[in-house]
């Protein structure tokens, strides 16, 4: 048996909502997923805004608890390490997030940045961080010249977002979780963010979760796919098998959706009101069943309680009652 080197069971995280608080909503609901342990892989996690990706992410990353359930590293609590598996913990699965200037401190120089980081988390001497660093900017495809004596403010978004991903590899990380890391980008540099990406995976066997509300850069870059909805995992697996045969009604609707999804549901989306949409995001949430028993052509009174995950072909897994017998 393999250990993941990341497991959720059963993990739940609950926010408060409305003016002070009193309505609590899980943002996520009771998800298991077990990502990387055995090659490294390119997973995708895949849900229209306001699903719960995020706050998954972070919990994934160490940074919000878990309200409910266990996040493990290596099999163990995650909340629950010494100061050394700590240590590890940081090194071992890295974070990219949307906006590159979040990376990067603005009052110091990139370089010195880069240079304290490699040598804090890698304990490097000065001539074997730089070393380093150099072959990490050259996969990147920067050099330290490039960089040199620059602050983030000097360098556009696309290098931005280049040097973070740098500067998360530098450490050769087993994981690194890159929550939208195109979506602020010009649609002309997101190929080549995606691209790098990937190859992140030949290059530094380091396995990539992918997380957008976009479908088609998942499955340009994926090859396993979760598909969330209102903080529940509801479809997983071989990415071309979900997309070929969508399963969850949900996920249908998703992949019809496809070419116009982001000008259509998001763009409507976007038209309400802000507590509106968070009304009927939480109103969904709140539910004990199925969320998606308001849109459901098929649902039956079955769909009240929680669906459980099924395997209905090898490395394809729904949570939808139509597929238990
Ligand atoms: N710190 C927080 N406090 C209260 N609500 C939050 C907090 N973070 C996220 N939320 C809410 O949780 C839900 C999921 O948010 P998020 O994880 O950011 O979704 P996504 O990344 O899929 O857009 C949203 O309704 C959001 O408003
Ligand atoms: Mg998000």
């Amino acid at each position: 048996m393999v250990i993941p080197l990341i497991e959720l069971v059963n993990v739940s995280k609950y926010f408060g909502y409305g003016v002070i608080g009193l309505v609590r909503f899980p943002a996520v609901d009771g998800v298991d997923l077990k990502i990387g342990g055995e090659k490294p892989e390119v997973l995708t996690l895949v849900g229209e805004s306001g699903c719960g990706k995020s706050t998954l992410a972070k919990i994934m990353l160490r940074i919000l608890r878990p309200t409910s359930g266990v996040a493990k590293y290596m099999g163990k609590d995650m909340w629950r390490l010494k100061r050394s598996e700590v240590r590890r913990f940081i090194r071992d699965v890295q974070p990219i997030f949307q906006d590159p200037m979040d990376t990067f401190n603005l009052f110091e120089s990139v370089e010195s940045y880069l240079i304290s980081a490699a040598r804090n988390l890698l304990k490097l001497n000065e001539e074997q961080a730089t070393e380093r660093i150099a072959q990490t900017l050259e996969f990147v495809g920067l050099t330290l010249d490039k960089v040199r004596g620059k602050r983030p403010q000097e360098f556009s978004g696309g290098e931005l977002q280049r040097l973070s991903i740098a500067r998360a590899l530098l450490v050769q990380p087993k994981l690194l979780i890159a929550d939208e890391p195109v979506s602020m980008l010009d649609a002309s540099l997101r190929i080549n963010i995606l691209n790098l990406l990937r190859s992140a995976k030949e290059e530094f066997g380091t396995s990539i979760l992918y997380i957008t509300h976009d479908l088609a850069t998942a499955n340009y870059i994926g090859e396993k796919i979760f598909v969330m909805y209102r903080g529940s995992i509801v479809e997983q697996g071989n990415i071309e098998k979900v997309i070929n045969k969508p399963l969850h009604p949900y996920t249908k609707v998703l992949l019809d959706s496809l070419p116009d999804y982001r000008m259509g549901r998001e763009w409507f989306k976007k038209q309400l009101p802000q507590t509106l949409r968070t009304v009927i995001e939480v109103r969904e949430m709140l539910l004990k069943g199925c969320k998606y028993i308001y849109y459901c052509p098929y649902k039956t009174q079955q769909c009240y309680e929680k669906p459980i995950m099924i395997e209905v072909e090898k490395s394809h897994e729904v949570a939808c009652w139509m597929y238990y017998e």
